[in-house]
């Protein structure tokens, strides 16, 4: 039996020294290695050898586990337990130097999310979560957002890579703008799922997350008291992600789906 808080501990290990690695790479200096999509969505070394380097601790403390991330994809596992990865969510900041990137690691047992750690690699702070055992920053319990009004809040969201895609969330953001108090676009969806659990962002959305930007953050967010949903009915996805208090969510969303956010290309 695997208990959420043994692998929440494997985890944050884990997450410590890929964190560390980071931020020696950093230190070095940063080159673009590849791209991916676009000529925007770029790859540094860092990445490659962030998520290698947790995938050897992965392997050497449970070798029968399989990894998601994402600059390697996925394997094969011998054990009901799948970790995902994001070795450094918010690459275009790790690039830029902005200290606003994150290592995301999460544990799924039999296709559940039931631990995660985000660790903000140029700050040093690190929430976690565990499925019903609550969400933490350094210790302290999370709660969201006591903000009942969606004219009042500040939201937090981000832009995919494709030119046709951001256009489309920049027409949908157009519509939403003057419903809320401000928008926040900070650069990693990670820390932004952290910051709705802190209640630091009254609520967040965003269209075209993968996994690993979502997994850990996701749990951290919902631990919280967030509902973290997709659009109309959907669980959050690549579609969609909507992470909210309950007092705001259905307002959010209901004007997401009047905008066909989960839309277009
Ligand atoms: C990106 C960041 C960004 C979000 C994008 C993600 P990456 O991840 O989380 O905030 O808006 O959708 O792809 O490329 O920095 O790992
Ligand atoms: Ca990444």
């Amino acid at each position: 039996m695997d208990q959420p808080a043994e692998l929440l501990a494997l985890a944050v290990s884990v997450a410590r020294s890929a964190g560390d690695l980071a931020n020696r790479m950093r230190a070095e200096g940063v080159d673009v290695a590849a791209t991916k999509s676009t000529a925007t969505d770029v790859v540094t070394a860092a990445d490659r050898a962030v998520e290698q380097h947790v995938r050897d601790e992965l392997h050497k403390a449970r070798p029968d586990d399989a990894v998601l991330g994402e600059e390697y994809g996925g394997g094969q596992a011998r054990s009901a337990v799948r970790w995902i990865l994001d070795p450094i969510d918010g690459t275009v900041n790790y690039l830029y130097d902005l200290p606003q990137y994150a290592v995301s690691l999460a544990a799924e047992v039999d296709g559940v999310v039931v631990a995660g750690v985000v660790r903000n690699a140029a700050t040093g702070r690190e929430w976690t979560a565990t499925l019903g055992g609550g969400a933490f920053c350094d210790g302290r319990r999370l709660r969201v957002s006591a903000e009942t009004e969606l004219g009042q809040a500040l939201v937090g969201t981000g832009f995919g890579y494709a030119a046709e895609r951001r256009l489309h969330q920049a027409r949908v953001l157009a519509g939403l703008i003057g419903h809320i108090r401000d928008i926040r676009r900070l650069g990693a969806a990670s820390l932004d799922l952290c910051l709705v659990a802190e209640g630091v962002l009254d609520a967040y959305y965003e269209k075209g997350l993968n996994p690993w930007d979502r997994a850990a953050g996701g749990l951290v967010a919902a631990e919280a008291g967030a509902l973290v949903t997709g659009l109309d009915g959907n669980p959050p996805g690549l579609d969609m992600v909507i992470a909210a208090p309950p007092a705001l969510h259905p307002r959010l969303h209901q004007l997401l789906s009047d905008l066909d956010a989960s839309g277009g290309p």
